[in-house]
């Protein structure tokens, strides 16, 4: 029997499924990954310029233009068929969407998201007072620079909400995911698609869901930090796999 047929019959006899997606689950859609060979950001980009409080203290300018142009993008394309097939498995069984994602595919396929552990680039809060602030317009066209919001408080900038290195985890998103990976029990069956496995602590959460005797399956074309951690590998895309495991 192969990987895939196998655990077409896994998701089909669970009780609950636990989906833990990362940058691969929409980059069919067309929003690039951070990893990957060619089209990775990071291999063109610089993380530490664009995704740490250090970089947003230094060239605030820089990093709003840089993650208003990722909304922008995002805003463009359509979740893809992994996505509306996570939307339609919860039609028949409870699904938990845990994603280190900060696009909103997902949602807009249909999914419930239990928790968005690095934030979303739909929201956004003053860097002081940390009150929300409402979502700007977004650049039509990508630009190098853009000055961000001053907050209604008179002493910070609107900055996005999402997660930059060096900064700690939404605690009650934290909590909703741990939650969800420590209720699981021997029967259900958790997906890790499209994620490199490498940032933690989201990268720890499959062999925690392996502790509680759940069965772990790796959706990735490619093998990942993670692979050793799971009890099955499907080598196929997001948008190939899913449509036909949760058949
Ligand atoms: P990465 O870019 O590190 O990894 C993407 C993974 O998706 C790789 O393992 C690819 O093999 C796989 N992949 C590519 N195309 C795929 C497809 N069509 N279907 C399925 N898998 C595919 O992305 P993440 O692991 O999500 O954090 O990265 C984790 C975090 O690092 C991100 O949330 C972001 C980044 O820095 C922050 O910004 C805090």
């Amino acid at each position: 029997m192969s990987a895939l047929e196998e655990v077409r019959r896994e998701v089909r006899a669970a009780r609950r499924v636990l989906v833990l997606t990362g940058a691969g689950m929409s980059a069919e859609s067309g929003v690039p990954t951070f990893r990957g060979a060619q089209t990775g950001l990071w291999q063109r980009l610089d993380p530490r310029d664009l995704a740490t409080p250090d970089a947003w203290e230094h060239d605030r300018e820089r990093v709003w233009a840089w993650y208003l142009w990722r909304a922008a993008l995002v805003r463009a394309v359509e979740p893809n068929a992994g996505h509306h097939a996570l939307a339609a498995l919860a039609e028949a069984k409870p699904v938990d969407v845990v994603t280190q994602n900060v696009d909103d595919l997902h949602e807009r396929a249909g999914s419930r998201v239990t928790a968005h552990l690095h934030g979303s680039l739909f929201s956004y809060r003053c860097d002081t007072c940390g009150r929300p602030a409402p979502s700007p317009d977004l650049p039509a066209a990508p630009v190098e620079r853009l000055a961000p919001p001053l907050c209604g408080c008179g002493e910070g900038w609107v900055r996005p909400g999402v997660v930059w290195f060096e900064e700690a985890l939404p605690l009650d998103e934290w909590r909703a995911a741990e939650d969800a990976v420590l209720t699981l029990q021997r029967g259900d069956v958790v997906l890790v698609v499209g994620t490199s496995g490498v940032v933690y602590p989201a990268a720890g959460l499959p062999a925690m869901a392996r502790s509680t005797g759940a069965l772990v399956v790796e959706v990735n074309p490619q093998p990942t930090d993670v692979t050793d951690v799971c009890h099955l590998a499907v080598r196929a895309s997001a948008a190939e796999a899913l449509p036909a495991l949760v058949d």
